[in-house]
């Protein structure tokens, strides 16, 4: 299916880690009414899955051959999206220490991927999503006329990420996902960019809701 495909709303929210993006998508996505989709934990539950099964991260034709034998079931359940992987909730595991280190290698694999934003797509077919990610403004629904970018100064987001008490190294990871081949994380000609550092996530919604509106987007 390709991007043109989806008949329903979709605001894509793009950003480096640990920008915020995750609760502002969240806490828009419930005053809107509309499903909240967290595209890094599909990426997330792949890399657990590569992981759990021993293939090493960096081996991309091992990762192709695995996830050819690999069933991934992604659904809208209460206005969230939830992942199984050959009928295992991968949930608990998608912080791990090992996921956070591999996670831009594994989504690095242009064939990971192709999976992951075709499921994407399927997700938004038949209902309204508040979406966010890397590219899903720029590669996965392109053609959206509801798309942010959110950014934060490098300490604001480490400061961030250490409150959550996650080790994660959010500038390696932000320049692997920056740099790689596919996709990489850029923002979309025509975001709108929102500087979080100094605003709450609050400010930030009502920002986005601004916006919408002015876009035309009835809400109610
Ligand atoms: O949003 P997050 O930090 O949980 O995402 C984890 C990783 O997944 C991120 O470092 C890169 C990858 N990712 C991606 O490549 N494309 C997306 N749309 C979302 C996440």
């Amino acid at each position: 299916m390709s991007a043109r495909e989806s008949a329903h709303r979709v605001v894509a929210i793009d950003g480096p880690a640990a920008s915020g993006k995750s609760s502002v998508a969240r806490a828009l996505a419930k005053q809107v009414g509309f499903n909240y989709v967290n595209s890094g934990a599909m990426y997330r539950a792949v890399t657990w899955y590569v992981l759990k099964n021993n293939v090493a991260p960096g081996d991309a034709a091992a990762i192709v051959r695995l996830l050819n034998n690999t069933r991934i079931d992604c659904t809208l359940a209460d206005k969230g999206s939830r992942i199984l992987i050959d009928d295992v909730d991968p949930t608990a595991h998608l912080c791990d220490d090992r996921v956070n280190e591999e996670v831009s290698l594994v989504s690095s694999v242009p064939r990971v991927r192709e999976i992951l934003v075709e499921k994407m797509r399927v997700l938004a077919r038949d209902q309204d999503v508040v979406m966010e990610g890397r590219d899903i403004g720029s590669v996965v629904f392109p053609d959206t006329p509801y798309k942010f970018y959110i950014d934060a100064s490098p300490d604001v987001r480490l400061r961030r990420r250490q409150a959550q008490g996650l080790r994660d190294q959010i500038a390696a990871r932000d320049r692997a996902d920056s740099s790689r081949r596919a996709s990489p994380l850029i923002i979309a000609e025509d975001a709108h960019v929102i500087d979080s550092s100094n605003l709450t996530i609050e400010g930030v919604v009502g920002e986005i809701i601004g916006r919408l509106k002015m876009k035309g987007m009835e809400i109610s």
